[in-house]
């Protein structure tokens, strides 16, 4: 009996290892994900299989994360309560899929992860097995054994020989991939506490960035960045390359009391440098190029996106069909936007599109042939009538 495990070389998902195998008898094969946490993971191939896998796959996720999980979630403008991007969220149905692959090609009968069982992320792990693969088993250690703190799970492994890292744990928990990294608990967990300056590990705090502006032009291709500066690039050097101007210049911080899926509410602190821009690189775009009525019907989708993303509803009819709206409303936008970053702020300077509807002819308050003012009275006349209807049947009047 095989399952396949979700596995980071840390201290939970290693003695996750020891657990299947003694609580299930089961063989582990483990995974480890590259998706840009920008750690090594080919020491992992010895590790794993010292702690008891039989076998271990180290898939590079990184470029399949950005093409088919980040930008259809920027271009739909998804962006949960307002601020939190998403970063954790879109990577779990990625991950989970990649079980569920390697499930099928080693014939596995089950998959597992190390979820907590307070958490949104064992919800995004399962729906993807469900969706994709409804007949596996899932199986969640965090919700069946009796490990509690960080100290029974060292307890744990060292009774079974396996060596805990010696380095100072930092107490929050922290989810990185090229798109973000998150923070949560410890004196997070106060929402009165303001974020420690040395919690941040990506980005400059603000009040240490350049006194010097950073401008940054960025070229959309219905809706996809394709370049920056005026020079095409791969996704994964465009990702790499905003992640950096945008960190250094204090861009890209998100510090929320956000609603889980299961219930409570939590308190994070997201580091989306890169992310932070392109997405208000992107809107700009569609200032310029959207029409009025689909520009509002985007907004009610993008919040309905956001929380498809972040309730891990990935594999979903839902899913596509609003991408296809939203690819469909992409075709025009396409352009240059340019970006100031400056001390935590990332605000437009600049844009231009051949699709763009903005005239300034039409604007200035010139005699024109599209806008004749004298059409104004009657359009006003009728959008008002329901006002002025009711304004009269308070005054008594027929
Ligand atoms: N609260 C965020 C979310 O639900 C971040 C979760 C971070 N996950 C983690 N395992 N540390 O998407
Ligand atoms: C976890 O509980 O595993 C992390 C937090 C979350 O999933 O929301």
């Amino acid at each position: 009996k095989k399952v396949v495990l979700a596995y980071s070389g840390g201290l939970d998902t290693s003695i996750i290892i020891p657990w299947l195998k003694e609580t299930y008898g089961y063989e582990v094969i483990a995974m480890a994900a590259d998706v840009g946490q920008g750690e090594e993971l080919e020491p992992l191939q010895e590790k794993a299989i010292k702690t008891g896998a039989s076998k271990i796959y180290i898939e590079d996720m990184k470029e399949e994360f950005i093409t088919d999980f980040i930008y259809p979630t920027l271009k739909a403008g998804a962006v949960y309560e307002r601020k939190y991007l998403l970063g954790t969220s879109f990577a779990r149905p990625l991950i989970a899929k990649r079980l569920v692959e390697i499930a099928r090609a080693e014939g596995a009968e089950a998959i597992a992860h190390g979820a907590t069982g307070k958490g949104n992320d064992q919800v995004r792990f399962e729906l993807t097995v469900k969706a994709l693969a409804p007949d596996l088993k899932i199986i969640a250690p965090w919700r069946e054994w009796n490990i509690r703190s960080r100290e029974d799970a060292i307890d744990y492994a060292e009774a079974r020989g396996i060596s805990v890292p010696v380095t100072k744990k930092r107490p929050y928990s922290m989810d990185r991939n090229l798109w973000h990294l998150s923070h949560e608990g410890a004196d997070l967990e106060d929402p009165w506490n303001e974020p420690l300056q040395d919690l941040y590990m990506i980005i400059t705090p603000p009040e240490k960035a350049p006194d010097q502006a950073t401008y940054v032009e960025i070229e959309f291709e219905k809706g996809i960045p394709v370049a920056v500066d005026g020079k095409a690039q791969k996704p994964l050097e465009l990702m790499s390359y905003l992640n950096q101007v945008a960190a250094v210049n204090g861009v890209g911080i998100a510090d929320m009391v956000e609603n889980r899926l299961v219930g409570m509410k939590s308190r994070g602190v997201y580091e989306t440098p890169g992310g932070t821009v392109l997405y208000a690189a992107h809107q700009e775009l569609e200032y310029l190029c959207l029409d009025r009525q689909t520009m509002h019907f985007k907004e009610i989708l993008s919040g309905k996106y956001a929380e498809l993303v972040y309730d891990g509803v990935w594999y979903s009819p839902l899913r596509e069909a609003m991408d296809a709206f939203v690819d469909k409303t992409q075709e025009v936008v396409t352009g240059v936007v340019r970006m100031k970053l400056y001390k935590g702020n990332c605000t437009p300077a600049g844009a231009k599109s051949p699709y763009s509807l903005y005239n300034e002819e039409f604007v200035t308050f010139g005699e024109d042939e599209v806008y004749n003012q004298k059409d104004a009275e009657g359009f006003i006349n009728l959008f008002g009538l329901p006002l002025k209807v009711r304004a009269l049947m308070k005054q008594g009047k027929k």
